[in-house]
């Protein structure tokens, strides 16, 4: 089932320079690219987006750390893009992260785990709304996908 999902290489990847690295990944594993921005989010914007984690002991620092500076909004398609991508992107704590995967490869702490992913389809239907404006996602054809993707049925 062709799915979207979100991503954000977090402040960290920015720093880092790893935003040509994990973004490659995805583009390797085959997903889709429909939308790409680069964004410094405020605190009101980031409350919105993690308000799941309201309350939670972490939410303060969370918010700092989100804030901080430049980060990385990335929309993907693909078939079971939203399982694909969390299992490429691993645990959310670094050391339970597995080899192979971005945690697992190249994070050693949970706060600095460079990447967020939506956590379910709902989810990632939600994020999206908040992170792109709907003209802001691209549909279009790869002219790779007949070798990526099984003809549509
Ligand atoms: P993310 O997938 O972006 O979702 C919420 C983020 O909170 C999580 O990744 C971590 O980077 C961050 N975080 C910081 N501390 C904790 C914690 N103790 N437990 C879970 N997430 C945490």
């Amino acid at each position: 089932m062709t799915e979207r999902t979100l991503v954000l290489i977090k402040p960290d990847g920015v720093q880092r320079l790893l935003v040509g690295r994990i973004l490659g990944r995805f583009e390797e594993r085959g997903l889709k690219l429909v939308g790409l921005k680069l964004r410094q989010v405020d605190r009101p914007f980031a409350e919105e987006h993690y308000a799941v984690h309201r309350g939670k002991p972490f939410f303060e620092g969370l918010l700092d750390f989100i804030t901080s500076g430049p980060l990385v909004a990335l929309a993907l398609d693909g078939p079971n893009a939203v399982a694909i991508v969390r299992s490429m992107v691993g645990a959310t704590r670094p050391h339970e992260a597995a080899a192979g995967t971005i945690r697992g490869d190249l994070a050693v702490e949970t706060a600095q785990n460079l990447v967020h992913a939506s956590d379910g389809p709902e989810t990632a239907t939600a994020e999206l709304a908040l992170w792109f404006a709907p003209g802001e996602l691209l549909d279009y054809d790869r002219e790779i996908d007949r070798w990526v993707l099984a003809p549509a049925e």
